[in-house]
């Protein structure tokens, strides 16, 4: 019988990979984020998408004022670039220079947004040159696009095809395999030998811990459930939670809350992502708790990430409660609704 503590307090996390969109919803979703972290990383995937630092510092403001009309002042915005075949080594250079943090890289048609992804990472060894030598982070989603390859293999083929020819060409880049949903990367991350292994890490969602594929189809299909990468087979979730909850620093927090509206989402063609920021944390809490390792969620969630990007650690605590939370079935999201991850149901854990 385990012995699990109903109060844990750590450090406040932030989230190393969280999409807030823009315009009517952005508000709405920020809430629920600032409740819980103190600093996010925002990603770039707008329409059109933010690839240069005058967007992002447009971007930026828009976010200030909306957490100035929220009326809070205890969040920190961390800004990014959507790399693109011509981002250039000036723009690198010039990001670096006004505190942005990352480039993300998406490959073109691997999900939301990645129209104007990169086509061929060979078109971006430039910037990549330059990100490396400034000590700029590259944010990767790891699928390859290829539509001949299986749709649950596509991380596995790009760690061969594209992740491990990019780390023995730069090896001092910093890297986060971004939302990992598979054992190879899991392990890839946690064994890794190519390049300066201390410049190599990875996120993982609360989904990807919590539920396996079948979630997806349970009973019928389950669009609300469905995010890219797409939730893979039992023993990866398996290798996630063992991965996130070891203690090693490569891995930490990050949601990839997703928020689309509901009727984006149940449609012929629903769009990808789980919408997890309502109460991201208890999730997490979850996860550790079901292989009992609470312990190890305040290095996850509120350490590692922040020494990885050479950022201070933060100094205010939170409380987490083992206190059922009911989730409601939909959220407001500007003038639509939004339906949280586990609407209907419930979180065990709660922020005091
Ligand atoms: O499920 C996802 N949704 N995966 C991504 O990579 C993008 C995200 C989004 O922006 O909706
Ligand atoms: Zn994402």
């Amino acid at each position: 019988m385990s012995n699990s503590p109903t109060q844990i307090q750590l450090i406040q996390p932030d989230d190393w990979h969280l999409h807030i969109r823009d315009g009517e919803v952005m508000k709405d979703v920020l809430a629920d984020t600032a409740r819980q972290f103190a600093r996010a990383i925002i990603m770039p995937n707008l329409k059109p998408p933010v690839t240069t630092v005058d967007l992002a510092k447009a971007y930026r403001s828009r976010i200030e004022s909306n957490l100035n009309s929220l009326g809070i002042d205890t969040f920190t915005p961390l800004m990014t670039l959507y790399l693109t075949d011509n981002t250039s080594a000036d723009e690198v250079r010039k990001a670096k220079a006004e505190g942005m943090v990352a480039f993300k890289l998406y490959p073109a048609g691997a999900t939301t947004n990645s129209d104007a992804g990169v086509s061929d990472i060979k078109h971006c060894y430039a910037a990549l040159e330059s990100m490396q030598l400034v000590g700029m982070p590259l944010l990767v989603h790891g699928e390859v696009t290829s539509s001949e390859i299986d749709i649950f293999d596509r991380e596995s083929v790009f760690i061969d095809s594209v992740l491990e020819p990019l780390r023995k060409d730069f090896p001092e880049l910093k890297v986060v395999f971004e939302h990992i949903t598979t054992k190879e990367a899991a392990h890839y991350v946690r064994d890794a030998t190519t390049g300066n292994i201390n410049t190599l890490a990875a996120t993982i969602t609360p989904q990807h811990l919590l539920m396996n594929r079948n979630a997806i189809f349970a009973g019928g299909i389950r669009p609300h459930n469905y995010c890219l990468p797409i939730l893979k087979r039992e023993e990866h979730r398996v290798a996630l939670l063992e991965a996130a909850t070891s203690g090693s620093s490569r891995f930490f927090l990050g949601t990839d809350s997703a928020p689309h509206a509901k009727d984006a989402k149940e449609a012929a063609c629903g769009c990808a992502g789980c919408y997890s920021a309502f109460n991201a944390l208890g999730l997490y809490a979850e996860a550790f708790e079901s292989v009992d390792k609470l312990e190890k969620l305040e290095g996850f969630a509120s350490f590692f990430g922040a020494d990885f990007y050479s950022l201070s650690r933060n100094s205010k605590k939170i409380t987490l409660v083992k206190q059922v939370q009911s989730i409601p079935n939909e959220l407001p999201l500007g003038n639509t609704t939004i339906v949280p991850l586990r609407a209907g149901e419930t979180i065990a854990w709660s922020l005091v």
